[in-house]
């Protein structure tokens, strides 16, 4: 069969490796069962949940062998190694619709796929109408094989909470399109300038006045979705019970949560009720504008690194993943270079200048994580003055510092702002595109063409390029619907870029591919900037 742009040979994004369309059709209707193997019912219960919020379908869900005629049928098998740890099978015929894969991640992908091959007319206008009973269209699902598994292992999707705070159940919606689409990395930027998110037993104080500031600011106008505390202050914070709650949700999606602590800088919401921390007195104010504080934490003070290791053992605890963010970025120097703890620290170590005053602060920072059992990951600045042992490099600057890193024989995330921040505008047509960090433009195309493994690295390097992610900064958010505009069509984009392999990717197949997805974004009620007009918001 040829592929053209005006047919494209699937719906599902992002586009799997191999498909083989075979004639003949699998008809769904309420007579159909899904069948699972043992170890497979929760997902069993999930897929029968989507069907009936995409397809109005209620199908029955048994064990296998306990039903006949046509069915779903949900298995494990390890048959063929190419699928790795997250790949699975999935096999249209007349009589069965039949998902397998190594593992339960495997299997959550084919379901996600599955999910995908439903037809537009299963989609168009549920979102209006309540989830339940029959559709009335007729939907027929092509015979056909796909075996698929992922380019990459990280693919990732970070969000700002500080200088916008999204509630729990906003952060599931954002949890839900990510696992649409087969990501697997939820960075979670939970501490900044604007307010620290993440309830810390020891230290209250960090979300009783650390999490509220006096008004949204960032010339933002607060709005219905906008959270204020009894007193007036905007903010609020993620309880542990909460972040619990999310860390077990994101499991159910085969998402790892990264939580990221933001050190040395973007540290003023702690300085704001810890001052001690800093290196002059203060005050310090929790910041309602965009711009990059001088005020960072004292790297001279052991009581600084005290208290970020006290933190860090709970983050530790909560979240069961293997990596800790712990930013490292855009930590002016200014004070340090005044301060007379900094610079004893400098001449106590033999350190030659306040880059290496960085290093030693962040390679302290490892060393506590490496006991907590945790891999450091930080902001590409963290290669300045000596990179940290193990640290994984998140390069946003560019892909240099990925490069770097790489060649170093270090891990590395790409992201590089011109390719993957969704805070910028999505085109160059301004006027019709609302409030956008830095007014730069970020166009779909760009993300769909971004190839995140640069020529320079050799085969061994290669193997460092972990993945890449999708940032969205919020100064500008207004609001959940302004995000997600945002996010798609360029998060869909980018997860193609992550799951699919480069030679598969075509715009044009996207672009038609997307169109399909959009009826499915309609019915989870979520905004994007259309393939087409590009221009409601
Ligand atoms: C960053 O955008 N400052 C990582
Ligand atoms: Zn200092």
């Amino acid at each position: 069969m040829t592929i053209t742009a005006d047919m494209p040979q699937t719906s599902i994004i992002p586009i799997p490796r191999e498909i083989c369309l075979r004639a003949g059709v699998f008809r769904l209707d309420a007579s159909v069962c899904i069948t699972f193997a043992p170890s497979t019912g929760a997902l069993a219960r999930m897929l029968a949940d989507r069907l009936k919020q995409f397809a109005g379908l209620v199908l029955a869900v048994k064990p296998t062998g306990a039903a006949e005629g046509r069915q779903i049928m949900l298995s494990i098998a390890d048959d063929d190694a190419r699928l790795g740890r997250e790949g699975y099978k999935l096999e249209v015929t007349c009589e069965r619709v039949s998902l397998s894969a190594p593992t339960e991640a495997g299997l959550f992908y084919a379901l996600q796929s599955l999910v995908q091959l439903l037809p537009v007319q299963s989609l168009q206008g549920r979102h209006q109408t309540p989830a339940a009973g029959a559709t009335g269209a007729m939907l027929e699902i092509a015979n056909q094989t796909i075996v698929d598994w992922p380019r990459f292992s990280w693919r990732g999707a970070m969000l700002d909470v500080s200088r916008h705070f999204f509630n729990v159940e906003q952060i599931k919606q954002f949890l839900d399109v990510m696992a649409l689409h087969k990501l697997n990395v939820f960075h979670w930027h939970l501490t900044d300038d604007a307010g620290w998110r993440i309830q810390i037993y020891r230290y209250p104080r960090l979300t009783e006045d650390g999490a509220w500031r006096a008004g949204v600011g960032f010339g933002l106008v607060a709005d219905a979705t906008t959270a204020y505390d009894q007193r007036g202050r905007y903010g609020g914070y993620y309880t542990q019970q909460q972040i619990r709650d999310v860390v077990d949700y994101a499991r159910q999606r085969q998402i790892t949560i990264v939580p990221e602590i933001e050190m040395p800088g973007h540290a003023l919401a702690v300085l704001h009720v810890y001052p001690e921390y800093g290196c002059t007195d203060g005050p310090f104010d929790i910041q309602m504008f965009s711009g990059i504080a001088e005020d960072v934490f004292c790297a001279g003070n052991e009581a600084t690194f005290e208290l970020l290791e006290q933190v860090l053992d709970e983050v530790a605890q909560l979240f069961p993943g293997p990596y800790i963010h712990i930013g490292g970025d855009e930590c002016p120097k200014k004070r340090w270079k005044a301060c007379p703890k900094c610079q004893a620290r400098i001449t106590s170590q033999g350190l030659k200048d306040e880059d290496e005053l960085q290093s030693y602060f962040i390679k302290r920072i490892e060393r506590h994580l490496d006991g907590l059992g945790k891999r450091l990951i930080g902001w590409d600045e963290i290669l300045e003055g000596g990179l940290a042992a193990n640290a994984t490099v998140m390069s946003w600057r560019g892909v240099e510092g990925g490069i770097e890193a790489a060649q170093m024989g270090h891990d590395v995330v790409m992201t590089p702002h011109k390719r993957c921040y969704l805070n910028f505008h999505q085109s160059q047509d301004k006027k019709f595109e609302p409030m956008a960090v830095w007014e730069d433009v970020l166009t779909l195309e760009q993300t769909y063409t971004f190839e995140p493994v640069p020529a320079e690295l050799n085969e061994q390097q290669r193997k460092h390029v972990l993945g890449l992610q999708g940032n969205i900064w919020t100064e500008c958010i207004a609001d959940p619907k302004h995000l997600q505009y945002m996010m798609f069509p360029r998060l869909s984009a980018l997860s193609e870029v992550a799951w699919s392999q480069d030679q598969r990717r075509n715009l044009a197949d996207f672009c038609q591919r997307m169109r399909q997805m959009q009826f499915r974004l309609d019915v989870l009620d979520i905004r994007y900037r259309a393939i087409d007009t590009g221009k409601q918001m």
